[in-house]
């Protein structure tokens, strides 16, 4: 058996000033203090909320992430961001293909893999994501697209990049919708992933890869899903926007 410990994100999406970002980083600062040792937590804010983020979590238990980064080390890329930039900030984790920029920004699996291998390269520490559209779902796709997101957007990382890497199975259909995966079709898909990764790098290194889940995650329902054998923590979008609904999400999952 592994002994992979929790790792529970926040992701604020397009949410919050850096004003905002301040005021409630500083209440769940005092907040989660509680969970020291317990659990890995991260809030991933907007660009321009990252500076004062770090400032604002530092010597806490809570650590920062980006949303996302280029896949090119600098140059003449007007409107990018880099992993060095990131990581000068004091960033350690980054949010990579999420369903939200493979819809909105047309990423690829190609491209994912490529942005993954950048953050690695500079010492980020991805978080990849995959999932299913309803659609996909609906036609019995489900298997057959997330082993095709997984191998494309793993391309290239070797076993040691693997060991500092997250998955997060993020089913489009269950994202800002309330509707939850049941705890039983999250785990169906999270042992798909975890037999993926068994083919690519070996039981061993598989057993240590943390898998998120992600798509409504709420208090109410994330003692449920952490529960289950291959599910090892959560990436959350609204339920981390306030502090006490945060609170209690992590809380429950423990
Ligand atoms: P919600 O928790 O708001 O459904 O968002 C999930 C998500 O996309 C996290 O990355």
């Amino acid at each position: 058996m592994s002994n992979r410990s929790l790792f529970i994100a926040g992701n604020w999406k397009m949410n919050k000033t850096a004003t905002e970002a301040v005021e409630v980083l500083t209440a769940l600062k005092e907040n989660l203090q509680k969970f020291e040792g317990k659990l890995e937590i991260a809030v991933c804010p907007t660009f321009t909320s990252l500076d004062r983020a770090v400032q604002t979590v530092k010597g806490s238990n809570i650590k920062i992430g980006a949303q996302d980064i280029s896949d090119k080390e600098s140059g003449a890329f007007t409107g990018e961001i880099s992993a060095q930039m990131l990581l000068d900030l004091g960033v350690e984790y980054v949010i990579i293909g999420h369903s939200e920029r493979r819809e909105y920004h047309n990423e690829t699996d190609e491209l994912i893999s490529k942005k993954a291998k950048t953050a690695l390269n500079a010492g980020l520490k991805p978080i990849v994501c995959i999932g299913e559209t309803l659609e996909e779902r609906e036609s019995d796709k489900t298997f057959d697209v997330i082993t095709k997101q997984v191998k494309g957007s793993l391309n290239g990382i070797s076993s040691e990049e693997i060991l500092k890497t997250t998955l997060a199975y993020e089913p489009v259909w269950a994202i800002g919708t309330g509707k939850t995966a049941t705890p039983e079709q999250a785990q169906e898909v999270h042992q798909l992933i975890r037999k993926l990764l068994t083919e690519i790098y070996g039981e061993k290194t598989a057993e240590e890869v943390k898998i998120q889940y992600g798509g409504s995650v709420k208090p109410g329902n994330s003692a449920e899903l952490m529960a289950k054998k291959d599910i090892d923590g959560a990436l959350v979008g609204g339920a981390s926007l306030k502090p006490d609904v945060f609170n209690d999400l992590i809380s429950n999952a423990l």
